[in-house]
């Protein structure tokens, strides 16, 4: 799939998620088939003022491509100055936010604001395609409220504007995370577009995947929550879609290496503390669901050190491992 000039080698992306998306986790999930990853939100206003901590969303790596830049904002000037300066950032693409339901991005008039003001996201489009070269995406909502669905307006201006590629998340600003998204809205606006339209909202086994792209005809599928301590999901995404034998769940021992490396990666980032706290979030998902999990986290929690924390990860394991040969001795009595 294409995105104006990028060629992409699937059409399975990574949804940006602000405090998960850095480049840790884009490293792991691009490994298992991720054709396209976007860091998380960044405040095109925090970059134009030099603010280290949105400059710290910026970092990647020569491995990272291509790399999706999101930026949020309400200030189409600003927004183009923050782009310019993603651009040198090595962004491969830039992907404008009109989706963000959280508040304190609202009352800035950034994020889903953006879907109440059609004048507003005409400016901005129009104004950051002039400023870079590179594909430039929108991504958006159904629309503020349930009576008040309007993404088949937005993407509209937003393809006339310049935009190469639409994402729209189907929820309203109102339904924030919950309930279903609406996939007969992704349809609808592929119906109508001309650019490529990406559906992002409930993909959480590989049927899903291949639900959305049957169901609405849209061109590429984004991949959210169903992602979070499951990178695996992008392999046996690509399998489904080929119509191959989707492979086993991850071993224990499979698990462990992924969590190890992505460890890792998080501690290179911020540092051992910060690192360690970062990652506990996704050790909670990474062990979500297996035997004894609960009381693995709870005791990992209190670690504070990486050499700690790998070796209980480990104990953990060979406890799942243990038990696995437990129950083959029972089935071959
Ligand atoms: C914790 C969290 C953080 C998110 N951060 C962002 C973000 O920074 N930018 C964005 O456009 N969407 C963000 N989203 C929305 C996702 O990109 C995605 O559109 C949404 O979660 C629906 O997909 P899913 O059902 O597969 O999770 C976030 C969602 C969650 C749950």
């Amino acid at each position: 799939m294409n995105i104006g000039k990028l060629q992409l080698k699937n059409n399975l992306f990574m949804a940006p998620m602000a405090g998960i998306t850095d480049l840790g986790f884009r490293t792991i999930v691009r490994e298992f088939g991720a054709a396209l990853c976007f860091t998380e939100m960044i405040s095109a206003a925090g970059l134009t003022r030099g603010t280290v901590k949105s400059y710290r969303y910026l970092e990647t790596a020569p491995h990272d491509r291509p790399l999706g830049i999101q930026l949020f904002g309400s200030d189409p000037a600003i927004l183009a100055d923050g782009a310019k300066i993603a651009a040198e950032a090595q962004a491969d693409l830039i992907d404008i936010n009109m989706g963000c339901p959280a508040k304190k991005v609202l009352k800035n008039g950034a994020g889903a604001a953006l879907m109440k003001d059609p004048h507003r996201v005409a400016e901005i489009v129009k104004k950051v395609r002039g400023a870079i070269v590179m594909p430039l995406t929108v991504k958006i909502r159904s629309g503020w409220r349930e009576n008040k669905i309007n993404a088949v307006e937005i993407a509209h201006i937003a393809e006339d504007c310049g935009a190469d590629a639409l994402i729209l998340h189907p929820r309203t600003v109102n339904q924030g995370f919950s309930g279903l998204s609406d996939w007969n809205l992704i349809g609808e606006v592929k119906n109508r577009l001309q650019i490529p339209v990406i559906g992002s909202g409930d993909i959480r086994v590989p049927d899903d995947a291949a639900r959305m792209l049957d169901q609405t005809c849209c061109d590429g599928v984004m991949v959210g929550r169903g992602a979070l301590g499951n990178p695996w999901i992008f392999k046996f995404i690509v399998d489904h879609l080929k119509h191959e034998r989707e492979r086993e769940m991850p071993s224990p021992r499979e698990r462990q290496k992924v969590i190890e490396r992505h460890l890792e990666m998080t501690i290179a980032l911020y540092g051992e503390i910060l690192g360690i706290k970062n990652f506990r979030k996704h050790l909670l998902w990474y062990t979500k669901g297996l035997r004894g999990s609960s009381q693995f986290r709870q005791s990992a929690v209190h670690i504070r050190e990486k050499e700690d924390l790998l070796e209980s990860v480990n104990r953990y394991v060979q406890s799942l491992d243990n038990n696995v040969i437990k129950l083959l001795d029972k089935q071959n009595k």
